[in-house]
């Protein structure tokens, strides 16, 4: 019998209140079932997005997650029994498992994917060669197809996506405008991402910074949605582009929120508004990754880690992304 810890979701959080919502529990794993994989989990990936599985809407992109249940998330770990024949026991992966010592999943189960096993550091498979590393590239390159030598402006910028998606942009030709909370992430843009405009939004007036922008913001790659968004819009150029990724702003709502006060400047500047979701496009997971994979050998792409230790202190993890203490990628590595 192997013991297994894991977060399980008992009610739904208010606010950020996750300690109050989620708790650690322990079970002895039963025997896998046919088709089952087990994995032994070291690491774990905060992602912004898995707040609104936390919550009881319905109209998100995926359904909540039921109460009483396992907390899903992102992992890297390595297989240790499997009743798969495409997994081999020792195997490296990456699934959207659960927030445990062991992921117990389908072979078929979403996201399972074999890793490559080049690549030195393997937390890189949740950083800058991973799925927000694969959003970034979308959101970039083909929802807001952005040019040469176009102004960008990324919100989040010093968070995970945020970060990769300032550098695709900067790789791609383009001039890149980083939008981030405190002095010291306005640094990190300005210096370790080298972004030719940095804004700290908590401290700095954005509508003012980007009235300075010759021509206009021509794409605005959005993480957070409302406020800032009402700040960015009058700004944009004509026949600009809005790629919506995230609306970290808003996933603690448990309500919709109203939409943009400047929408009519949709219609004046022709804009195009459209969102985009990593998950539809797991199929060209071999193409996002050769392209990452490349700028990363060649220095051109790199995401630090917000490195939080041990199961037991995953909501802290959590707690610092969705409250902004982070510096690129935060995750949780397991003690074992
Ligand atoms: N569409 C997709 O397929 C897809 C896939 C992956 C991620 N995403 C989205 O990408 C975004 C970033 O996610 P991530 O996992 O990479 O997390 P992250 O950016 O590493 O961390 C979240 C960041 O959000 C910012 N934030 C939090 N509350 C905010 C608020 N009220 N106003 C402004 N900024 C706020 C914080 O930075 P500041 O200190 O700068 O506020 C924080 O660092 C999320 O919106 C997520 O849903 C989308």
């Amino acid at each position: 019998m192997v013991t297994n810890r894991f977060w399980r979701l008992d009610s739904r959080p208010q606010g950020q209140d996750f300690a109050a919502a989620l708790s650690l529990q322990q079970e002895e794993l039963p025997p896998l079932a046919d088709g089952e994989v087990r994995i032994r989990n070291h690491y774990l990936s905060m992602d912004a997005g898995t707040r609104m599985w936390m919550s009881a809407r319905t109209d998100g992109y995926n359904p909540p997650l039921p109460l009483g249940t396992k907390m899903v998330g992102l992992g890297v770990g390595r297989v240790t029994e499997t009743r798969d024949p495409h997994f081999a026991e020792g195997a490296l992966v990456r699934c959207f498992g659960q927030w445990a010592d062991y992921t117990t999943i389908a072979g078929d189960g979403f996201g399972m994917a074999l890793l490559d096993e080049t690549v030195d550091d393997e937390r890189e498979h949740i950083g800058a060669l991973g799925l927000n590393g694969w959003t970034a590239l979308l959101g970039i390159s083909e929802t807001a197809a952005v040019r040469r030598g176009e102004w960008v402006a990324v919100s989040a910028a010093a968070g995970a996506t945020g970060s990769l998606a300032c550098q695709i942009a900067r790789n791609l030709g383009a001039r890149v405008i980083g939008i981030a909370g405190g002095p010291e992430k306005k640094r990190y843009l300005a210096e370790a991402l080298g972004v030719d405009v940095a804004i700290d939004y908590r401290n700095q007036d954005v509508s003012a910074e980007l009235a300075r922008i010759d021509g206009g913001v021509d794409v605005y790659f959005d993480n957070v949605g409302m406020p800032l968004l009402d700040q960015v819009i009058p700004h944009m150029a004509l026949r600009g582009r809005i790629a919506v990724c995230g609306l970290v702003a808003t996933y603690d709502s448990e309500t919709p929120l109203p939409g943009p006060a400047a929408f009519d400047q949709v219609l004046m500047k022709r804009l195009r508004i459209e969102g985009f979701f990593l998950p539809d496009y797991l199929d060209r997971a071999g193409d996002f990754y050769a392209t990452l994979r490349a700028w990363a050998d060649e220095g051109r792409l790199s995401l630090p880690f917000d490195q939080t230790d041990g199961l037991e202190n995953v909501l802290l993890a959590y707690g610092r992304m969705l409250s902004g203490k982070n510096i690129g990628k935060v995750i949780v590595k397991l003690d074992h």
